[in-house]
């Protein structure tokens, strides 16, 4: 199949991830860019599958990217039937629907799905032990996704942060400008990761498999796709400042001076391997793909 004639269903074209799709996906076949308010032109809402039967029924795509979820972690603990119909259930009916039209489908997930107990970097098969609602939802995504699709890419990805959306590089930027002194948590450790470069590797994934479902299928699982090296949110938050021409003062805090609805991974670091030896992508230290997006290359 050409590439360029492929039909690509992208969910959730307005989030941070998905936006970023929008272009680097362009090249592999026709996008059908969907979001749940209708700006992007088709709209679905995974909390109603009827709109995802309808989409599908329309698109008979060949390739499904799923970048939509319920993403609010704190909000997930008050709101769990919600987090539950997008992130856990809804995945089962993409996966069923693909596999019903032989669509291959891409999806993310997160390092929530761990507890964060490890000092070492986690790989894909690690005991998950996700504490919050928000993780537990994702990780029951992921396998009601593989135990329906055969041609099915999870992959897992965490710190997400960009041009767009809601986001820790964001609120930093908001903040320096607006306070003298900011407060920021220094025992979490985990590894930012730019939008952008989750968008690239997943278009250079799916060209390697040359956009066919049958590829697909011979590389089907779970992999995960962060930015190499590791670093604390507070050092996350020194390197962005260290970007801009702001005086304000950074004080690493514990998480306990900063209480949230929903418990963090003390340590969630993901190991990049697989991704590595399976399609020969080095994916780059988080310092420099912030310098890129900071840079506004
Ligand atoms: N952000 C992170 O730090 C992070 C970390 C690890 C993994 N991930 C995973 O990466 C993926 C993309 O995350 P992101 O950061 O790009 O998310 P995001 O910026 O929060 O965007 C999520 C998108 O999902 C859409 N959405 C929410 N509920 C929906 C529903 N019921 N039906 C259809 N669309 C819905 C939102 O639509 P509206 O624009 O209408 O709200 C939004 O466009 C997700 O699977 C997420 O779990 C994210």
């Amino acid at each position: 199949m050409s590439q360029t004639s492929a039909r690509i269903l992208l969910i959730g074209s307005n989030g941070q991830i998905g936006r970023e799709l929008l272009r680097t996906l362009a090249p592999l076949g026709e996008i059908v860019a969907t979001s749940r308010d209708n700006k992007a032109g088709l709209t679905i809402d995974l909390a109603k599958p009827d709109s995802l039967v309808q989409a599908f029924n329309e698109v008979k795509p060949v390739l499904v990217v799923n970048a939509a979820a319920y993403t609010a972690v704190d909000k997930a603990e008050s709101e769990p039937d919600v987090a539950e119909a997008v992130n856990a259930i809804a995945p089962g009916i993409i996966g069923e629907l693909a596999t019903k039209q032989g669509a291959a489908v891409i999806h993310y997930s997160t390092d929530y799905v761990f507890d964060g107990a490890s000092g070492f970097p986690y790989k894909e098969d690690d005991k998950t032990n996700p504490a919050g609602v928000y993780g537990r939802s994702k990780l029951q995504g992921e396998k009601a996704l593989l135990d329906t699709a055969d041609n099915a890419l999870i992959f897992r990805t965490a710190w997400v942060y960009g041009q767009h959306g809601q986001n820790f590089l964001r609120t930093m930027l908001r903040l320096f400008a607006e306070r003298d002194e900011v407060r920021v948590v220094d025992d979490q450790i985990g590894s930012p990761t730019w939008s952008r470069m989750i968008a690239e590797t997943t278009a250079q994934v799916a060209s390697q498999l040359k956009m066919n479902p049958a590829q697909f299928s011979e590389k089907r699982g779970i992999y995960h796709l962060t930015a190499a090296g590791q670093t604390s949110w507070f050092d996350f938050a020194q390197a962005i400042l260290g970007n801009t021409e702001s005086t304000c003062r950074l004080l690493p805090i514990p998480t306990t001076e900063y209480p949230t609805p929903a418990m963090r991974p003390a340590y969630s670091v993901l190991d990049n391997m697989k991704l590595h030896d399976l399609f020969g992508l080095a994916l780059p230290d988080w310092r420099h793909s912030l310098q890129q997006c900071m840079d506004g290359s």
